[in-house]
């Protein structure tokens, strides 16, 4: 098995000037997709599981399925990561195994007002001393990103912009791993009405902070580029998906340029699974075997996060260096 640190995979990224696509899951064929996208491009990977991921699955379950697609794939780096969590989502992520929690202090409690900065710094910093003493990395949060309550970011900038000055002050009082940035982009399959221009999509934001944190791993949280024709098949086979535009591929390549080096990515792989699904029952009315169209959905999944792979950089990357340990990892911090 592999399990490998975010820490050591934005590190080896940051080296070679890559970034690492972070793909939620919920389930076996989720896992399964990316495991075997990565199989095939030799990419390092990050299995990421958010709160409403591990309570529809079910903590252990979830958790074992993710290690047991390590176990079975010891060629390929794999960091365990919690995505969004609140304190006590991470400090249980932690107790689980995961290798790397992402502590989400931008929003309080009600997951709707945005935090104060020192509310945020505080809440963060006592994750990191934790995570830090097993071992385990830590993303921080800076600005808001749309849509995370309401999955409805449409117009660009429905967020908190992160202040670069801010960034600066957060990284050095937290001691974070990576950072999250808020730069336009928001969760869900609603993110932009049009073709992002720079003007929504604030390109110009990571550039700033990259050159004031040349050392700060940045991620690219709402980062799925939404593939037009998916929303079409979704469409074309009984679906109702209103127009909506996601992130350019080149837009996250630029990023790639000035510090991103994780990209999250969930929205592209529910809407390829979801046009697989319809598509196969619409064509094949007598199906009734789940097999059948999760068997579709698990392909299609792949094949988009295979091209991903390649797109962000990190395919052909997984042999590059062993990943060490975590009680490896506890002496490094
Ligand atoms: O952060 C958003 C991810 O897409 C996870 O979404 O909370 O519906 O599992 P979720
Ligand atoms: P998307 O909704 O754009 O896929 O973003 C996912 C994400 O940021 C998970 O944390
Ligand atoms: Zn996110």
């Amino acid at each position: 098995m592999a399990l490998a640190t975010l820490r050591q995979v934005l590190d080896e990224a940051a080296k070679g000037v890559y970034g690492v696509g972070a793909f939620n899951v919920n389930n076996m064929e989720q896992v399964q997709a990316i495991m075997e996208a990565a199989s095939e491009t030799k990419s390092p990977i990050i299995l990421q599981a958010s709160r409403g991921a591990r309570k529809y699955a079910g903590d252990q379950y979830l958790f074992d399925l993710m290690t047991s697609a390590a176990r079975q794939n010891p060629d390929i780096p794999v960091v365990i990561h919690q995505d969004h969590g609140s304190k006590e989502a991470c400090l249980s992520a932690i107790e689980l195994g995961f290798t790397s929690v992402m502590m989400d202090g931008s929003l309080m409690e009600d997951n709707k007002t945005p935090n104060s900065f020192e509310a945020n710094v505080e809440v963060t910093k006592a994750v990191v001393e934790i995570a830090h003493a097993r071992g385990v990395s830590v993303e921080g949060e800076l600005g808001v990103i749309g849509g995370i309550e309401d999955g409805h970011g449409m117009g660009g900038i429905g967020g908190m912009l992160t202040d670069p000055d801010q960034a600066v002050e957060f990284v050095e009082r937290t001691g974070v791993d990576a950072l999250a940035v808020a730069i336009g982009t928001s969760h869900g399959a609603y993110k932009f009405s049009s073709k992002p221009d720079r003007a929504v999509l604030v390109m110009d934001r990571i550039i700033e902070i990259h050159k004031r944190l040349p050392n700060t791993h940045l991620v690219m949280h709402g980062s799925s580029s939404m593939p037009q024709e998916l929303r079409e098949t979704i469409n074309q086979f009984g679906g109702n998906l209103k127009p909506s535009w996601g992130v350019p591929v080149e837009e996250i390549q630029l990023g790639i340029q000035h510090g991103v080096r994780k990209i999250n990515v969930d929205t592209d792989i529910r809407l390829a699974m979801t046009a697989a699904v319809r598509k196969l029952l619409a064509e094949t009315p007598e199906a009734f075997d789940p097999r059948d169209y999760l068997k579709e959905a698990r392909s299609a999944a792949k094949e988009m996060i295979a091209k991903r792979m390649q797109d962000f950089g990190q395919a052909g990357h997984a042999g590059d260096y062993t990943p060490i340990s975590l009680s490896e990892m506890q002496g490094r911090y």
